[in-house]
């Protein structure tokens, strides 16, 4: 399995890093526009390899797109980061040609990869490399949910004062500050429904700092996080090379499912081999129902400025 990752950002290098700790890719290649940066970050990685005990290999390349051929699977990290204040929604001009130009250059040298977007707005960017590659629905997966799930897990756990390991949950909709759908509701400890420990204005209070997670993390480090996404990416990635079938939310195309067409928003799929192998529809309220209407009109709205 060879895996790229373009930008050698903080996020770009913990994908790297997590996917090559977790020891099932023969080789990640890091990608960035910056001379030499992409190279030291592989280099420094590599000289963890002994210490951390993977054989991986890691290679690092200043923006040349056919050391990245037949990749397997592509991460595409690159553009700019949120600063404090700033909603993902923001870096949409800059980063929309950054993410159109680098799918298409990905896809030249490996027209059957599959693509993880991570870079923001992400659920717009999805759609945007839906509308400009054209490849199969299946292919094209937006990296949130996973991230905003574990954020969940971590905001559940300290409100239950439980381990993180005892906690089971999932959020949907789209990866903004608004547009998270935190799933209280179906929520466990150790398969218990939360609701049976938590109150009802506790689990507000655990969505609601679970929606501005990223947000929160933003203004702590200046600059937008970089652990948690990187290993929410690498745990996508592992599924699909160990064509595991685990389920995660993630931003996919939608076709009707959900009452929605025409958007990529988080919803739970299955990922294996062919990357999104289904969609899983579960029951929602109507109030979850009424909730993810809104999420995708917003997601609609961002989708709006793209120039295509
Ligand atoms: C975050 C970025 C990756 O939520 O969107 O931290």
């Amino acid at each position: 399995m060879k895996v790229t990752v373009v930008g050698a950002g903080a996020v770009g290098a913990s994908c790297a890093e997590y996917i090559a700790i977790k020891n099932f890719a023969s080789e990640v290649v890091i990608l960035d526009i910056k001379e030499g940066f992409a190279e030291g970050k592989a280099m420094d990685l590599m000289q963890t390899a002994s210490l951390n005990g993977f054989d991986t290999k890691i290679t690092g390349i200043t923006n040349d797109y056919s050391k990245t051929a037949n990749s397997d699977v592509c991460v595409i990290t690159s553009g700019i980061p949120r600063k404090p204040g700033m909603t993902r929604e923001e870096l949409i001009g800059i980063n929309a040609g950054i993410v159109k130009m680098v799918s298409s250059n990905l896809l030249e040298h490996s027209p059957n990869t599959i693509l993880i977007i991570v870079s923001n707005p992400m659920d717009t960017m999805a759609y945007l490399v839906h509308k400009t590659t054209g490849i199969a629905k299946n292919r094209i997966i937006g990296m949130g949910g996973a991230l905003d799930s574990a954020r969940f897990k971590y905001r559940l756990a300290e409100a239950l004062e439980a381990p993180i390991y005892d906690i089971n949950g999932m959020v949907i909709g789209g990866h903004s500050d608004k547009g998270m759908i935190p799933l209280t509701r179906l929520a466990t400890r150790n398969s218990v429904p939360v609701t049976e420990f938590l109150s009802e204005d506790r689990l507000e209070k655990v969505a609601a700092d679970t929606k501005v997670g990223g947000a929160t993390l933003t203004g702590l480090l200046g600059t937008s996080a970089w652990y948690a996404p990187g290993a929410a990416v690498s745990g996508m990635v592992q599924a699909i090379a160990c064509d595991t079938h685990k389920m995660f939310p993630v931003s996919t195309l939608l076709e009707g499912e959900y009452d929605l067409t025409d958007i990529s928003i988080g919803v739970p799929v299955i990922l294996g081999k062919n990357g999104i192998e289904r969609i899983v529809k579960i029951k929602l309220t109507d109030a979850e129902k009424s909730k993810m209407q809104e999420s995708a009109a917003a997601v609609k709205k961002t989708n709006g400025l793209l120039e295509l």
